[in-house]
Parts: C-alpha cells; structure tokens; sequence
C-alpha cells in the first residue's frame, strides 16, 4: 500500500493561492477600523512578508526564515496591540479574503482558516479597552 501526502500548500494550489489571498485581504485589513490604528507600515512590505511567512507555515518552502529567522510570531507582534477585538477583526478580513477567492470552498481551505483561527488566538497580548 502506496501512501502519498500533499501538503496544504499544494493543495490549496501553491504560491499562485496565497498571492491571491494576500492581495485579496491587506486592503481590507488597511480599511478596517479596528485594524487601522496599529497597520501603519508599507502595504506592500507587509504583504511580502505575509506571503512569504504563509509559504512555510503550509508546508511549502520556508521564504521567511531564510530572510528573518525563526517565524517566532507571538513575540514579533508584541510591539502592537494584538486585543480580542482586533483578532475577530483580522479573522473577519480573512473570512472574507477567503471568500472572495473561493478558498472557503475546499476542505483544504478549511482546514487553513482553522489554523489561522488558532494561530490568531495566541497572537493576542492586551485586552479590550471597553
Ligand atoms: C490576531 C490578529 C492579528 C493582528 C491584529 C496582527 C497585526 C499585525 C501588525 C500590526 C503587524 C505589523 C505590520 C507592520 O509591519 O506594519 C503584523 C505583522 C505580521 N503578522 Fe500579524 N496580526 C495578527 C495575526 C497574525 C496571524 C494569525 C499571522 C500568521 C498566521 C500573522 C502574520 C504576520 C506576519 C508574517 C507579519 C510580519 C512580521 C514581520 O515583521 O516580519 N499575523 N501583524
């Protein structure tokens, strides 16, 4: 019995995917009013890194780490104000990033959005204000 494995980044459809899904969800993250006070930096560098760091985090090749080192997520996103609030935001773009690109409608996507719901929580280092 043969077994063969594909990873989430081949099955969502490689880098082709992931450009889409970054192009589709930083311009709603940067009009967002909960996001808007702490995404002040270039679009585009952002965007960059993003796709890079999502190559690695699928299973595809590791971009990231060869230009930034160990992704260590949790501690680059302490310098902003990561609240509940701004998680839901985040996840609300990415919800809606996905759908805008038919990402939602593959297990594999699916499986994707979970990762990041989970990713997204750890990510949070300050509480709601109100
Ligand atoms: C939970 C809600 C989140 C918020 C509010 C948030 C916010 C931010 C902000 C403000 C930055 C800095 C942007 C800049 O440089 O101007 C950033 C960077 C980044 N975020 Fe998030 N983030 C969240 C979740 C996530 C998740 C779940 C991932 C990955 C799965 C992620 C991946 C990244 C990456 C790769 C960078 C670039 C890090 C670097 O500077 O090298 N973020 N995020």
């Amino acid at each position: 019995m043969e077994y063969s494995f594909k990873t989430l980044y081949e099955e969502i459809g490689g880098q082709e995917t992931i450009d889409k899904l970054v192009d589709a969800f930083y311009p709603r993250v940067y009009a967002d009013q909960d996001l808007i006070p702490i995404f002040q930096g270039d679009i585009e560098e952002i965007k960059r890194k993003q796709r890079m760091f999502l190559s690695q985090f699928l299973g595809g090749p590791p971009l990231y780490s060869m230009e930034f080192g160990p992704p260590a997520m949790r501690a680059r996103h302490m310098p902003h104000e990561v609240t509940p609030k701004r998680a839901k935001a985040w996840l609300r773009c990415m919800k809606e990033a996905f759908q805008e690109i038919g990402l939602d409608q593959i297990p594999a996507g699916q499986a994707f959005y979970d990762r990041l719901t989970q990713v997204a929580g750890i990510m949070v280092n300050t509480p709601d204000k109100e």
